[in-house]
């Protein structure tokens, strides 16, 4: 196979396995093109791409942006502060007035759910969604998994626990989807309010002792408390969850074997990780960033490269 069955990539449900293996093997190529001391290659010459940020980011935008640029694109970057959608301007007019510039292909982060999937419905134009509110952020579970086959060789049979914050986390949804198409046992696990209730529907594990997750798992993916999208309080204190669901070195330590830290950034050092253990060998942290690079040239390249409209 050669070629995506989607135009878009809005999320991992719209992938097959065949799709994300498709991804993986363009991206080994890609991640050696950019270990190369010349790291750029012409296959995206005469193609622009908008990314739209509506919402802040590091690493997606960055890493967007470097993939671009490493394919020979055109780029142009928009953030929501300083635009006119300041001065009430809709989300559709506002990317029609960017498409009529002549862009090929939109990468979009936006705090609604949904807003990649409504754009998609109302544009002509390819849409990657970089992140949308707490619904899919499928480039973060494409590069999850991609970082775990190179530990490991493979993710199928791999059992790998999601920790933390599941109910706010789009990173959560899309690992989910992405890890089950290959093969994996998903777990999650974290305090009863921040695991919604329909989660055990999806075909995942729910534990709510972490030692025993730890005990269970090869790869424990670390989620971040997403403070800006809780509206109540679901702990009573930080303290309190870091002591509950905090990794630290004395408890990976305590068992019998040597699992792998995952974390999709941005950190909280101290509160759903320490430092020792975040800059650990234990740690393939900073690999998944230098996949997201490779991860996200594949998607480039896939999605620009099919004729269809
Ligand atoms: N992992 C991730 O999406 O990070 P950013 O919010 O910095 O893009």
């Amino acid at each position: 196979m050669t070629k995506l069955k989607t135009k878009h990539l809005l999320g991992i449900k719209d992938l097959d396995k065949e799709d994300i293996q498709l991804i993986f093997s363009t991206a080994d190529t890609f991640k050696e093109v950019i270990n190369r001391p010349i790291k750029k290659v012409p296959s995206l010459r005469d193609t622009t791409i908008a990314n739209l940020f509506f919402e802040n980011s590091t690493r997606t935008k960055i890493s967007f942006e470097l993939a671009e640029k490493r394919l020979s694109a055109d780029v142009v970057n928009f953030s929501a502060s300083g635009s006119s959608v300041k001065k009430g301007e809709t989300l559709v007019d506002t990317v029609n007035n960017i498409l009529a510039m002549k862009v090929d292909l939109l990468v979009m982060r936006h705090p609604n759910p949904g807003a990649a999937e409504f754009l998609s419905r109302h544009i002509q134009a390819k849409i990657i969604n970089a992140g949308d509110g707490a619904h899919e952020h499928p480039t973060q579970a494409l590069l999850d998994a991609f970082s775990i086959r190179e530990k490991y060789g493979e993710v199928k049979n791999k059992k790998v626990v999601l920790i933390g914050d599941i109910m706010h986390s789009r990173v959560a949804l899309s690992n989910i989807f992405c890890l089950q198409k290959l093969g994996a046992e998903v777990m999650v696990c974290g305090p009863t309010t921040l695991l919604p209730k329909y989660i055990s529907s999806l075909g995942v594990k729910v534990e709510y002792n972490l030692k025993k997750a730890l005990e269970w798992c090869d790869v424990a993916n670390m989620l971040r408390i997403q403070l800006e999208r809780q509206d109540i309080r679901y702990f009573p204190t930080l303290r309190e969850y870091t002591m509950l669901y905090g990794v630290n070195r004395q408890l990976l330590d305590s068992l019998d074997k040597e699992i792998t830290i995952m974390h999709p950034g941005p950190i909280n050092r101290g509160v759903e990780i320490t430092s020792d253990v975040a800059d650990s060998k234990q740690s393939i942290i900073l690999n998944q960033v230098e996949n997201g690079v490779a991860i996200r040239m594949a998607i480039l390249y896939l999605l620009a490269g099919r004729t269809d409209q």
